[in-house]
């Protein structure tokens, strides 16, 4: 295993199968712009081979799988049925649920247990001026194909006080019913909101958030493991939600991801832009490749920082 002087070494990793979005959101680009794919994108059996790799050359036992949307891509099918058939002790995926319905005989197939879905609000009018594609209805049909298949899911909403902070309470009833857990993500300074105004002033803290929620329900802080990002708080008899507190009670000293892109780059933080290609190995016999990645992942941890400070460009290519 490759640590460094804080401990931390790559365990879990997150592949993103495309850079492409069938969304525009607010907080991930300008200006509606949409992602498109990145110029040479790996197929999926080469994408599979680097998480083969990286599993023996890095220790990675969890694989979150990622994009831009993992789901608009052609490559979702046989990445997602190849990765459950790798030595992993845990596999999910983040999506924007547009496209879970017409995905869920694969996922079915695949044995996925579990996922998180992205839902920023419950209004069908806010979410096209937050998403700015795609539509309400959908996702909640796709989150109900989900539970009926019996995934365990998590909600992610990212509260931000001119567009859902309203929100806060409703999406939080609306999981607690489902049995779902909510974590509300922090505002991160990604991309276009690096160094704006429009950060600042739509950041809500976890104390804002904790202030609103303690308005309606009682909750205690509970356990979370070592490496996770999540503040998480039980809210008795009825569930438990999380803040992914990035701002308030950054959890990079613990931080165990490794990052790969879809054309075949690895990020060790997110808060760094330094990227280490990785997509001419594959084609090495693992002998051969396996030196190589280590020689690389030594230089992937170094990129790790002790406190987030954004990026501009990181989050959208790998999906967080
Ligand atoms: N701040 C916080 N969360 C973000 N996400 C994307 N960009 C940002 C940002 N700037 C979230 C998405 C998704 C998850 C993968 O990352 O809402 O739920």
């Amino acid at each position: 295993m490759i640590v460094d002087r804080l401990g931390r070494s790559f365990r879990n990793l997150r592949v993103s199968l495309t850079a492409a979005c069938n969304y525009a959101c607010t907080y991930c680009v300008p200006d509606g712009k949409r992602l498109l794919k990145a110029r040479d994108e790996l197929p999926a059996d080469e994408l599979l081979k680097a998480v083969d790799y990286l599993i023996d050359a890095a220790g990675i036992d969890k694989v979150r799988i990622t994009g831009g949307e993992p789901l608009v891509t052609p490559k979702f099918d046989e990445f997602l049925l190849g990765v459950m058939q790798l030595p992993l002790d845990d596999v999910s995926l983040t999506t924007n649920g547009q496209l879970l319905l017409k995905k869920k005989d694969v996922i079915a197939e695949s044995g996925l247990r579990r996922m998180n879905i992205s839902l920023d609000t419950l209004n069908p009018m806010r979410f096209k001026s937050i998403a700015r594609g795609g539509d309400l209805e959908t996702v909640l049909a796709g989150i109900d194909a989900m539970l009926e298949l019996g995934l365990k899911i998590k909600i992610n909403m990212v509260p931000m006080r001119s567009q859902n902070a309203a929100e806060v309470v409703p999406l939080l009833e609306y999981c607690l019913e489902r049995g779902i857990e909510l974590r509300y993500i922090e505002l991160m300074r990604m991309g276009h909101l690096l160094g704006s105004q429009g950060f600042a002033a739509d950041f809500m803290s976890m104390e804002a958030l904790l202030d609103l929620i303690g308005e309606r329900y009682e909750f205690e802080r509970t356990d979370a493991p070592y490496d996770s990002t999540a503040v998480r708080f039980e809210i008795p008899e009825q569930g438990t939600f999380g803040i992914i507190a990035n701002e308030s009670e950054p959890f990079c000293k613990a931080c165990t991801r490794l990052r790969l892109s879809s054309d075949g780059n690895l990020y060790g933080c997110l808060s760094s832009a330094n990227k280490h290609y990785i997509g001419d190995l594959i084609d090495q016999p693992r002998y051969a490749a396996l030196p190589k990645l280590q020689k690389i992942l030594h230089n992937a941890l170094d990129d790790k920082k002790l406190a987030f400070q954004g990026e501009v460009t990181v989050m959208k290519l790998i999906g967080g």
